[in-house]
């Protein structure tokens, strides 16, 4: 039964995207079947992988406005062998009808339950906020993967999100799963700067065994492959990002089969 993780951060810009693409399109390398689930309405990962947004019947906003069936919504991607649900400006709006919605906390997890068996790792880039979107991304999942940036005020706002994954447990009783972190994961470290080591030193010191070994390092192939629609794993596939984010899909993997 595949495993449910949220790539989520409350702030933005924290390569949350970036991480949720490049660590699905490593976990498909290793031979694992990936489904990545776009719940931002800024649709960056649904971009970052070509995806043409112009061209979809459905998207995830047809999940939480039941309109569509789960598996009439997966896309497949060219460049890589992920599929995906992709999202687009309108699950702006769904926030508004969930309000009214008795179990509107519970529509993502009941509705990935469905293909949860066709899946090793299901992955959801979380937009930057803790709305009732980004509570169904958590309460659907098993773990949440944290990205934070290698910068100044790297853990502000962290203590919100931890208190956000106790309020999340207490809801999981309804639907059985139990939300764990899956780890902190420090990203776009800048190796010519001291600032990016300070981070990485309070951040370990905080959240101890939970941070991933790898560490993502700033790199322009990270930055320049969305604009060719592709994950950098493909885009450039020996440069440093690719090569980070592959380590981070094997460390996980051998974190999962310990
Ligand atoms: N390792 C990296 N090296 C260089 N640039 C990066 C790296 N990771 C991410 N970026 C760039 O930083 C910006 C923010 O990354 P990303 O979109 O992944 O963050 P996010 O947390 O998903 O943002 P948002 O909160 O808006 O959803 C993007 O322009 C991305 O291309
Ligand atoms: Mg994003």
């Amino acid at each position: 039964m595949g495993k449910i993780l949220s790539i989520s951060n409350q702030k933005g810009g924290v390569g949350k995207t970036t991480t949720s693409v490049n660590l699905a399109s490593s976990l498909s390398y290793l031979g694992k079947r990936v489904l990545l689930v776009d719940v931002d309405h800024q649709a960056n990962a649904t971009t970052y992988l070509g995806i043409n947004r112009a061209n979809l019947d459905y998207t995830v906003a047809d999940i939480f406005l039941e309109n569509a069936n789960i598996r009439e919504i997966i896309q497949q991607v060219d460049s890589v062998n992920v599929d995906v649900i992709p999202a687009r400006y309108e699950l702006g709006n769904v926030s508004q009808f969930l309000l009214s919605h008795d179990n509107k906390d519970y529509i993502l997890s009941n509705a990935l339950e469905e293909v949860r068996e066709d899946y090793d790792y299901i992955i959801i880039d979380c937009p930057p906020s803790l709305g009732v979107v980004t509570i169904n991304a958590l309460v659907a999942s098993d773990s949440v993967l944290i990205p934070v940036q290698c910068e100044f005020l790297a853990l502000d706002g962290l203590t919100q999100l931890l208190n956000t994954i106790r309020v999340i447990q207490k809801k999981q009783k309804y639907n059985q799963r139990s939300l764990t972190i899956e780890g902190v994961l420090l990203t776009m470290l800048d190796t010519r700067s001291n600032i990016g080591y300070e981070v990485i030193n309070e951040v370990r010191t905080y959240f101890k065994e939970k941070v991933f070994k790898t560490v993502i390092p700033r790199n322009v192939k990270c930055s320049v492959a969305p604009s060719h629609g592709l994950p950098v794993t493909e885009f450039s596939p020996n440069s440093k990002g690719s090569i980070s984010y592959k380590n981070l899909a094997k460390e996980m993997v051998a974190i999962s089969e310990r």
